[in-house]
């Protein structure tokens, strides 16, 4: 059998399911690219019937992004295929992935339809799909909860119609890993037609099993596995991408298996994922948290300076975390700044470079040493940023146990300076008040975090924050800051950029 595991991502699709979780275009393609880059097979870009959005998404990252399989999600009908197919027609390797329930409990209460209706519905899907694109996948919903002999027979059905990958997700969490093997085993072993098809897997997170399951099913045979950067994905989640492919790596003597990824990639993607979801990351998460190879006691720290062996099993350059410390401070000059930034993988346009270098030099006055990860964190602010409609030019807060909290802000739109003050129950809830006075709009902040970028009291801080205007949609906001209130008002103004310019676009789409 061969060694090779197909990664299919869908961060875009399973992973943006995850509650309070909403990207843009310009997001979710910034994301596709970076997954390409990582070397993923598979990415699944959306579910193009689900919303505009969703197709507006993957119609770009279908015409924009290559040498990538770009998979569509439809549900088990024409209309949603049609739609999948509109989306996706302009990829260079198109896939339509359709999919139906196949346990009881989701005929019974959910789809309202019997056994022999699902059968013929996942195979008329599969058959339309295949008019359009050779690669269609079938996803049997809640497959690890449903008859295993009945699954053969709708799977049976799909190969004969057509379907080029069958995946069998645990779509509830609710296999346990010797289950689910032999699980995938029956399949391989009760399944005409079988051989001709890849099969894959798609475990969810509910009992912390996900990558457990999915490493479980690769040993029974599976060669495509389904995950998410940094785990996210519907309630607790989808197996983690970064795990399994390190565990593969890490393990090739018991795994024996193999993937295209490019692991030097990892920690940047995680970072972009969760920058841009506003998802942060646990410190103790497997590979890509910030503890994961820090070693806090003694007696390893000892081992470790003795021989690195001892106590990690991975080197945290594999996944990309760069470990050099130094450092570039107020007197490095632009060509040392862009030297490095090249060796941790930036290349900027001049533009960029000349924005990123006038806040390295801002942050050199403010901080003696500038390590790598501030530079990931200025380029992050920099090149990820959404042209900005305001910027901040001021900031004066008012703060202390016995006064009210007052901040000023003056803000710049078309060279033109706003100001305005306001009073709060706190500093953050004053800056954002009189920001909501310049610009007129009204938001409520969902929530609000911190983290520190790296180590020591000159650190810059990384506030992350979600703002709604309607209640409904959540935008993220990123800002950094040595002073933890700029970096919040930063990051309220990323966030209110956005919202503006997503009603920008909103109403061009309006006149189109
Ligand atoms: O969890 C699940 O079953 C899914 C399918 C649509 C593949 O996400
Ligand atoms: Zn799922």
């Amino acid at each position: 059998m061969s060694k090779r595991v197909y990664i299919f991502d869908t961060t875009l699709r399973d992973g943006e399911q995850s509650p309070g979780v909403s990207l843009n275009t310009a997001e979710k393609l910034q994301i596709a690219r970076q997954l390409a880059c990582l070397g993923v097979d598979i990415i699944e870009a959306g579910f193009p019937i689900a919303s505009p959005g969703d197709l507006q998404a993957v119609t770009a990252i279908a015409r924009d992004v290559k040498g990538v399989t770009v998979a569509g999600l439809a549900r088990a009908n024409q209309q949603d295929i049609d739609v999948a197919w509109q989306a996706l027609k302009q990829a260079e390797q198109p896939r339509i992935h359709t999919f139906i329930a196949t346990s009881d409990i989701h005929l019974q209460y959910k789809l309202r339809m019997d056994r022999q209706q699902v059968l013929e519905a996942a195979a008329a899907a599969v058959a339309y799909a295949r008019r359009f694109t050779s690669d269609v996948e079938f996803s049997a919903e809640d497959a690890s909860r449903s008859d295993k002999d009945y699954l053969c027979r709708v799977l049976e059905a799909v190969i004969a119609a057509g379907a080029t990958v069958v995946n069998i997700p645990d779509t509830v969490g609710y296999a346990v890993p010797q289950e689910y093997a032999a699980f995938i085993r029956y399949i391989m072993e009760n399944t005409r037609g079988i051989e001709k098809v890849i099969v894959s897997v798609h475990c969810h997170d509910d009992l912390g099993l996900a990558v457990a399951n999915t490493l479980a099913a690769l040993g029974a045979g599976a060669r495509q596995v389904e995950c998410t950067i940094n785990g996210i994905g519907e309630r607790a989640g989808n197996a983690s991408l970064e795990e399994i492919v390190m565990a593969m790596h890490t393990r090739r003597d018991q795994l024996g298996l193999e993937t295209a990824i490019n692991t030097r990639e990892i920690y940047r993607t995680s970072r972009l994922v969760s920058t841009l979801t506003g998802m942060v990351i646990q410190p103790n998460k497997a590979i890509v948290g910030k503890n994961a190879f820090a070693h806090e006691s003694g007696i390893h720290q000892d081992g470790v300076l003795k021989e690195r062996t001892t106590y990690e099993i991975m080197k945290p350059e594999t996944v990309g975390i760069s470990h050099s410390n130094l450092v570039l401070g107020k007197h490095s000059g632009r060509h040392a700044f862009k030297e490095r930034l090249a060796q941790l993988g930036y290349v900027l346009t001049e533009e960029e470079l000349a924005k990123a270098f006038t806040s390295f030099k801002n942050l050199a006055d403010r901080k003696k040493e500038i390590t790598d990860h501030d530079l990931e964190a200025i380029v992050e602010e920099e090149i990820r940023q959404v042209p900005p409609v305001y910027t901040l030019d001021y900031l004066h807060i008012s703060t202390g146990s016995t006064v009210v909290p007052t901040a000023t802000v003056g803000l710049l739109k078309e060279g033109q300076r706003l100001e305005e003050a306001a009073c709060g129950n706190g500093p953050v809830d004053a800056i954002c008040r009189a920001i909501d006075k310049v610009t007129g709009l009204s938001c409520t902040l969902v929530n609000w975090g911190i983290r520190a970028v790296t180590s020591g009291k000159d650190a810059i801080g990384e506030v992350t924050l979600k703002i709604t205007l309607d209640g409904e949609k959540v935008v993220v906001g990123r800002g950094i800051s040595t002073d933890v209130l700029e970096a919040s008002a930063r990051a309220y103004l990323n966030a209110v950029n956005k919202l503006l310019k997503e009603g920008e676009n909103n109403h061009a789409n309006d006149h189109h």
